[in-house]
């Protein structure tokens, strides 16, 4: 019998590409979603029994990020209903430099059940699927002056690395540190979006401060300006500016590099910049 997989985030970045590994290869599923049936949401706990009704193992990706203040309890309060669903193993996404993320790995590393903890670096696909594509799309980019350098995951690569380890056991109860294999600023990055689509895409780098209040002006919330702040500061100080091997080692081949990740992407037209309305 294979077992039943529920995979939170499932239309995320990261738990839509794991769901369709699994259901390509024909393992049952469970969505954790707001919009599936039986719905999941991090913030009504009273959602979680249903969803892991009869579940043996859990893709964890938490909302909004596992940094943030809340996720501690939210993550000790799951596992423990994970336990008492009698879940066996659980695949926790985590991020890497986030000394937050530590104590909810701990959490899953202490259950009791089988874990694996993907501690990763920022993903390639933040570009094209996430917090920077408003940006690229509008035509100019905005950012924080920051020197420091991210080794890009791509997370078709972590994807891969998920599938594996929720069905095969060679990456039971172990802790990865998922780098890509070459260290962007992030500058040179939105450059070669913009080179390899052939578009005008003036970068203005510019004061923290007036990156965050031009982010307020657009209607973030204070709590998320809080976290940009926070991964600004304190993450991006140079401590994730190396490149590890466990990606390498644990997949048994090479990853995507971020050019290649960006070649294959401007080739579907995602980056197209809007028409300006006049
Ligand atoms: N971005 C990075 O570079 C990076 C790097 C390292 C680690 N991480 C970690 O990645 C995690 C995010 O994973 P991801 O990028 O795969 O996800 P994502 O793409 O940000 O996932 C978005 C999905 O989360 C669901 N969602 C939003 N609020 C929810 C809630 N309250 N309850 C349940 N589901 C909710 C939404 O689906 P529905 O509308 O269907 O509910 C949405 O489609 C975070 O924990 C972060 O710490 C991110």
């Amino acid at each position: 019998m294979k077992p039943l997989t529920l995979v939170t985030g499932s239309n995320g970045k990261t738990g839509s590409r794991i769901l369709s590994r699994l259901i390509q290869s024909e393992y049952p599923v469970r969505l954790g979603s707001r919009i599936a049936n039986p719905t999941f949401d991090w913030e009504k706990p009273q959602t979680w029994d249903a969803v892991l009704k009869g579940v043996n193992q859990v893709y964890i990706s938490f909302q909004p990020d596992l940094a943030i203040p809340s996720a501690l309890e939210s993550i000790k309060l799951f596992v423990n209903r994970c336990k008492a669903h009698q879940v066996n193993r659980l695949v926790l996404l985590s991020g890497r430099g986030e000394p937050e993320c530590v104590e909810s790995e701990r959490v899953v590393q202490n259950s009791g059940l089988e874990w694996t903890i993907l501690r990763s670096s920022w993903f390639n696909q933040n570009f094209s699927e996430g917090m920077f594509l408003d940006q690229i799309l509008d035509g100019k980019v905005l950012f924080p002056i920051i020197t420091v350098k991210e080794p890009f995951v791509d997370i078709d690569d972590l994807a891969d690395l998920a599938f594996a380890a929720l069905v095969t056991n060679k990456h039971v109860n172990k802790l990865y540190e998922l780098t890509g294999s070459e260290l962007w600023d992030f500058k040179k990055a939105f450059q070669l979006i913009a080179d390899e689509t052939h578009q005008e895409i003036p970068i203005e780098e510019v004061p923290l401060s007036t990156y965050l209040s031009a982010l307020k002006d657009f209607g973030l919330p204070k709590e998320t300006l809080d976290f940009i702040e926070y991964l600004f500061i304190t993450v991006f100080d140079g401590r994730n500016e190396s490149i590890l091997k466990d990606m390498e080692l644990a997949l048994g081949r090479k990853t995507k590099n971020f050019k290649s990740y960006v070649e294959e992407t401007a080739k579907t037209g995602i980056w197209k910049l809007r028409e300006k309305i006049t």
